[in-house]
């Protein structure tokens, strides 16, 4: 019988994808990526035009992802091996989609302030940033989330320019099972102009 992650990984996956926002064509970078779960969908939701960042710190995972990449034809995902410190080497402005599902546990208040920065620094203007908060207060608490509830987290992202634009409640899939979760995502803040100098006539 079909288990939990082959039947995500064959088509639920790429179901959850697109009811989050992702679209084909898009430059996604799925941030902590693991072994995929969420990498492979996506690159088959962006299609051979699009593009799929998948970093992580693990380079067993990685390894394991690209295998099983490779094995379904899938030539649309770029590798990051990252050092485990929180700059991405991605310029500003070049995604669409940013996906931190299921990391931000791992992350200081400190760690999780920078990455908000890096994702506002590379995501488009009209990007938005995905988060899975797994394993905060109210859902299995581990960690550096285990004192947060989804509000603190909405208002740790919106104090870094980023505005909640939508709130799901969805089956997804949490380590190798399906589960229900709470996805948030955030947009960009207009850029604050500053009327510093202007001449009013
Ligand atoms: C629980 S797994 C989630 C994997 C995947 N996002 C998913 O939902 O299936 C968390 C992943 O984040 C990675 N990770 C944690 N902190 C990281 C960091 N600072 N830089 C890169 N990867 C990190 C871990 O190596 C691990 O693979």
């Amino acid at each position: 019988m079909e288990n939990d992650v082959e039947k995500w990984l064959r088509s639920a996956g790429e179901g959850f994808l697109k009811d989050i926002g992702i679209r084909r064509d898009q430059f996604v970078l799925d941030f902590g990526c693991g072994y995929g779960y969420y990498t492979i969908p996506a690159a088959r939701v962006v299609g051979e035009r699009g593009k799929v960042y998948a970093l992580d710190k693990d380079r067993v995972a990685l390894t394991e992802l690209l295998r099983r990449a490779n094995s379904y034809g899938i030539k649309n995902i770029v590798p990051i091996e990252a050092s485990g410190k929180l700059d991405i080497g991605l310029d500003n402005e070049s995604v669409d989609a940013i996906l931190l599902y299921d990391v931000l546990h791992y992350m200081s208040s400190k760690e999780r302030s920078k990455i908000y920065s890096e994702a506002y620094r590379i995501l488009r203007k009209d990007g938005f940033l995905s988060i899975y908060p797994k394993h905060n207060r109210t859902d299995e608490p581990l960690w550096d989330l285990s004192n947060m509830d989804l509000n603190d987290i909405i208002e740790e992202v919106e104090r870094e320019k980023f505005h909640l634009d939508k709130k799901f409640f969805k089956e997804l899939l949490h380590y190798n099972h399906l589960n229900k979760g709470y996805i948030l995502n955030f947009k960009k803040n207009a850029a604050e102009v500053s009327l510093r100098g202007v001449k009013w006539i």
